[in-house]
């Protein structure tokens, strides 16, 4: 056996149709525009779902009775405050890094204190994994008035796993309707097949490390400006942009430049992303509601472009592109935009990895190599 024994070795770059799991939790149609979570379409669980409803069918695998409910949401509820020392530490982390480096750190943070951090057997992962659902709220909102010099404020029993974050980031029990929006941007967010995060949360599982480290390998992955990354710059570049009458021009200068326009794209839609449809709805919405249409017409023009323009290429607008939209009218700093995605796809990671470990093998794929052999070693001082 020699180095270069690559012959007959297919080689994928992104792992592009590469297959890695078998799972029975989520799948996309990227010719139709279609999402199922374990087998249910993606717009009946955001028209009559909840978060805690949804995220306990991926996790356990069946819709919840009003029982089985009323319980998970209670585990929920009562797993929220995250540890007093946490708290602590959050007080004196500087104000000016990403949330997301934030989040990465507390998560760590979190699993020195969790009760269950000596066991890994599976009872212990499926508790350690609803705490950490519970806590990634609390964690981000917490940060944000840490970081201002504010006081937290603490989770209110009252409400649900949604109203209950945009209580405590801006101090006011949300409407209905705006509460309902954000339960609803969870839900699509949640899980989205073998995605880059997923995917490297499995590898970190893989390993048979520990669930915490798993996620955190997640958040890391989630940050990027290709994944999770991009709805941020959405607004960004709405800003940079300014006024509808200069969209055109903005992405038609974009494509002849070979930029990328963020929000859209997708390894696996080839059509509309049906998250991103249900999104510009409540973009819509929100945008009439706050008589700002700013935005929404600047989004709805680009988009008109990117389809003329690139559409024939299969580019869509993806789940990033009017998320943004709607969080700008919830309340949400831009920031925080990419931790919210990580609050709504935790719950896709941790059932994941959980499937996975029912059959576990560890990923180790294998790269070509192409350098040089038979190089002499030189010591330093002949060098
Ligand atoms: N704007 C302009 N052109 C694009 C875009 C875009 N957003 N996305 C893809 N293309 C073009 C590429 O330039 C390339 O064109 P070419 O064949 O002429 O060279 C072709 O489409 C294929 O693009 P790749 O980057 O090779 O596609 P890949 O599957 O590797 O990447 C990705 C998918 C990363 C999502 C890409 O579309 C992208 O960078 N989009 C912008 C970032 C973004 O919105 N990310 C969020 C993705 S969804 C999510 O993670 C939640």
């Amino acid at each position: 056996m020699g180095f270069l024994t690559n012959e007959g070795q297919t080689y994928s770059r992104g792992l592009e149709g590469v297959v890695a799991a078998i799972s029975a939790v989520s799948a996309i149609d990227g010719q139709e525009g279609r999402l199922i979570y374990r087998g249910v379409d993606i717009e009946a669980l955001a028209e009559y779902s909840t978060f805690e409803e949804t995220a306990y069918f991926l996790l356990f695998g069946s819709l919840p009775n009003k029982s089985e409910l009323e319980q998970f949401s209670a585990e929920l509820r009562d797993a929220r405050e995250i540890h007093p020392r946490v708290k602590e530490h959050l007080k004196v982390l500087p104000s000016d890094p990403h949330p997301m480096d934030v989040l990465k750190l507390v998560v760590s943070h979190l699993a020195l204190y969790d009760p269950d951090k000596q066991r890994m057997d599976r009872e212990a992962k499926i508790r350690k994994s609803i705490r950490t659902i519970a806590q990634f709220p609390t964690i981000i909102a917490h940060y944000n008035h840490a970081r201002h010099g504010e006081e937290f404020i603490p989770p209110n029993p009252e409400l649900s796993h949604a109203a209950n974050f945009l209580y405590m980031l801006t101090g006011n029990v949300p409407d209905e309707e705006n509460a309902r929006i954000f339960d609803i941007a969870l839900i699509l967010h949640m899980d989205h097949g073998m995605n880059a995060s997923t995917f490297a949360t499995m590898v970190t599982a893989s390993t048979l490390s520990d669930i915490h480290s798993a996620i955190v390998s997640g958040i890391g992955t989630l940050k990027g400006p290709l994944h999770g990354g991009a709805n941020e710059r959405v607004l960004k570049m709405l800003d940079e942009i300014g006024s509808v009458e200069k969209a055109e021009e903005f992405v038609l200068k974009s494509l002849q430049e070979r930029k990328k326009i963020m929000g859209f794209g997708h390894r696996v839609y080839k059509s509309y992303d049906p998250r991103a449809r249900i999104l510009k709805q409540y973009a819509e919405r929100l945008s009439e509601k706050y008589g700002d249409t700013k935005w929404i017409e600047m989004g709805k023009k680009i988009e008109e472009v990117m389809i003329r323009e690139v559409g024939r290429k299969g580019i869509f607008p993806n789940v990033d592109f009017y998320s943004g939209i709607v969080y700008h009218f919830l309340g949400i700093p831009r920031d925080l935009f990419t931790p919210i995605f990580a609050m709504g796809r935790v719950v896709g990671w941790v059932t994941h990895v959980l499937e996975y470990l029912q059959a576990n093998r560890i990923f180790r794929p294998r790269a070509i190599y192409n350098g040089p052999l038979d190089v002499e070693y030189i010591p330093i001082e002949k060098r």
